[in-house]
């Protein structure tokens, strides 16, 4: 059972007033919870005087047990087409569980793992009958997929909720009434604070029970708030094909694991994604196969710690040897053995398309296999660029981060990584101003940008997260002013190295995957390097090395040569040569 079911049913069954304003399911488990006397509950006959409950509590009195519901949210049935919608929960009817062509309205706040839920909720809800919206106006349901990370994503959502308080109290009677839910990372986190705090959000769904999402909005179609916050040991939604959000993308993200096993001391990741698990591989190798025959160029495989992957699913290969670690790096938990790895797989879906670029993000510095570095170097079509979180350049507190390496170890590896993939593009996270944190050590962050010279950069305060092990043996003890002025300084410092990086650019020819207009002209064209640069170029005719002779414009999704004239910090500029394709074209200088 998970803990935060025993504390919820404790605490529901002790609330005083009706509780017909939360899920049935809450309700359900308090009547049947057996440490709890049956006096503390409310009774029967008070629930009925409230009209909801009312409609209820027939197909409460032959409704599920707890175990039922930990089946549903553990082991999800089948997704039904809205024309086959089978095994309702026995308190609600096949129809209740149907969109009933409701516009859902989506909003993605937080990281590339939330963009890809987005689509995996998206996808769910559509096969339960509802529609999509662009507009806000138009839904009957507003679903937020929120991020937890820093103090400052939350407060994000608390704002734009306020707006939407408006949007739902101002909503006219003769349509059906606005639903709103929290989904995600927040959700995982806050729990029924979220209820609590704002009564007028009606579903709860933490990162693993997107799958209940149909039935929690039945539920709320009655008054009640409805919540699902489990998180599961074995869920990846290996079997729901996400939908693209966008038509002409051409790019997508593709989720290979969920959760984190690292407990670094200053992460919420652990708490609201759970425990890691890894996709089968062949889901993952079906899913890449699929948007390559719709037309994308590019995945990016999504993980919160993609080399340690380790499909476990084929039995056949669970005989393997544990990982072994590079030399200056250790782990926060048990060695794992066995499975198909991330070089297998990157492998296998390298092999898929030859014009589909593969990227992946993020590895952790530890356990990074020579093999996966020879694959990136040998395949055309695996991105030179690797995101390479440091977190900071000082071994003291990388040790306090439970990062498992040291300043020296993580400079190695960046030595290696360069000597194995000549001209690999380089990435990196930094939290300035983390417990402890002394001007000496901020020092040693600067000095490890100027000395690794990263082409990207994400730079943070750092934000004290509940739960997290920094909160409860740490003390976030440097002021909020040395953390701005900090993360300033390395912000100036990132930007000076990454332009000198950059420039090095001009004069080559860069392979670029084209996506579309730029954002500041019209004019212009915007895509990216196989470095993930932004390169932006004016749209005029090209010659078209693909079909010779022929003059065209360049559309999203195809590749083109773009002779480099200038470089800043975050983007290349330069004029376009031809229309080419992956398989013959490489960068030069
Ligand atoms: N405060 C600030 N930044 C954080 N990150 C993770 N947790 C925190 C926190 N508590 C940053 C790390 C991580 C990135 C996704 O977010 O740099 O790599
Ligand atoms: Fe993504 Fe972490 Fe934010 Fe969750 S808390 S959305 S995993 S960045």
């Amino acid at each position: 059972m998970h803990p935060f079911q025993c504390v919820l049913r404790a605490r529901r069954c002790l609330r005083r007033g009706p509780l017909a304003s939360v899920s049935w399911l809450l309700l359900r488990t308090c009547r049947a919870h057996s440490s709890v006397p049956s006096s503390a509950c409310p009774s029967p006959q008070r629930q009925q005087e409230d009209g909801v409950w009312k409609d209820f509590s027939s197909r409460l009195a032959t409704g599920p047990t707890f175990q039922d519901f930990l089946r549903s949210a553990s082991v999800p049935p089948e997704q039904p087409s809205s024309s086959e919608v089978e095994d309702p929960p026995p308190y609600l009817t096949v129809d209740e569980l149907l969109g009933r062509q409701r516009r859902v309205y989506l909003e993605t706040y937080g990281c590339q793992m939330n963009v890809n839920d987005t689509e995996i909720a998206w996808s769910i809800l559509q096969k339960s009958g509802y529609r999509r919206t662009s507009n806000l106006q138009e839904a009957d349901v507003i679903l937020l997929v929120t991020c937890s990370i820093r103090e400052k994503a939350e407060q994000t959502i608390w704002n734009r909720l306020h707006q939407l308080k408006s949007l739902k109290s101002k909503r006219l009677r003769s349509r059906v009434p606005l639903r709103i839910g929290i989904l995600g990372c927040m959700a995982e986190r806050l729990k029924e604070e979220i209820l609590n705090r704002e009564k007028m959000v009606d579903i709860l769904a933490g990162p693993d029970a997107y799958r209940d999402l149909p039935r929690l909005l039945a539920v709320a179609e009655s008054g009640q708030q409805a919540a699902n916050v489990l998180l599961s040991l074995d869920e990846t939604y290996a079997d729901v094909m996400p939908v693209q959000t966008s038509p002409s993308a051409t790019s997508a993200f593709v989720s290979i694991m969920r959760g984190c096993d690292n407990m670094c001391s200053y992460c919420i990741v652990p708490f609201t994604r759970g425990r890691e698990r890894s996709r089968p591989v062949a889901s993952i190798l079906e899913e890449v196969r699929k948007l390559s025959e719709q037309g994308l160029k590019e995945v990016t495989l999504l993980g919160q710690n993609v080399n340690s992957f380790r499909d476990n699913s084929e039995v056949q290969f669970n005989n393997a040897v544990s990982t072994n670690l590079s030399r200056g790096f250790s782990t926060n938990y048990k060695a794992k053995q066995g499975g198909l790895r991330f070089a297998h797989l990157l492998d296998q879906v390298s092999r898929i398309d030859p014009e589909m670029r593969i990227r992946f993000t993020s590895p952790h510095p530890k356990d990074f296999p020579d093999e996966v570095l020879q694959l990136i170097r040998e395949r055309d079509n695996i991105c030179k660029q690797i995101h390479l979180p440091a977190q900071s350049g000082s071994s003291r507190v990388l040790e306090a981060m439970r990062r498992g390496y040291s300043r020296e170890a993580y400079v190695e590896l960046i030595h290696h990584i360069r000597e194995s993939i000549p001209g690999v593009s380089l990435s990196s996270d930094f939290i300035a101003g983390f417990c402890g944190e002394t001007e000496e050590d901020h020092l040693q962050t600067v000095s490890l940008l100027r000395e690794v010279q990263y082409n990207i950069g994400f730079l943070f305060a750092y934000s004290m997260r509940q739960k997290t092990r920094a909160y409860h043996r740490l003390k976030d003890d440097i002021p909020e002013e040395v953390k701005l002025r900090r993360l300033e300084e390395l912000i100036t410092v990132f930007r000076e190295e990454a332009t000198k990086a950059n420039k090095s650019f001009v004069g080559c020819t860069q392979l670029v995957l084209v996506e579309g207009p730029s954002k500041r002209s019209a004019a212009d064209l915007c895509g990216r390097n196989d470095g993930n640069l932004k390169v932006i170029f004016a749209d005029v005719e090209m010659e078209d090395a693909t079909d010779s002779g022929l003059r065209v414009r360049a559309q999203p999704g195809d590749y083109v040569l773009v002779k480099i004239t200038s470089a800043s910090s975050q983007t290349l500029k330069g004029h376009v040569l031809c229309k080419t394709t992956l398989k013959d074209s490489t960068a030069y200088c």
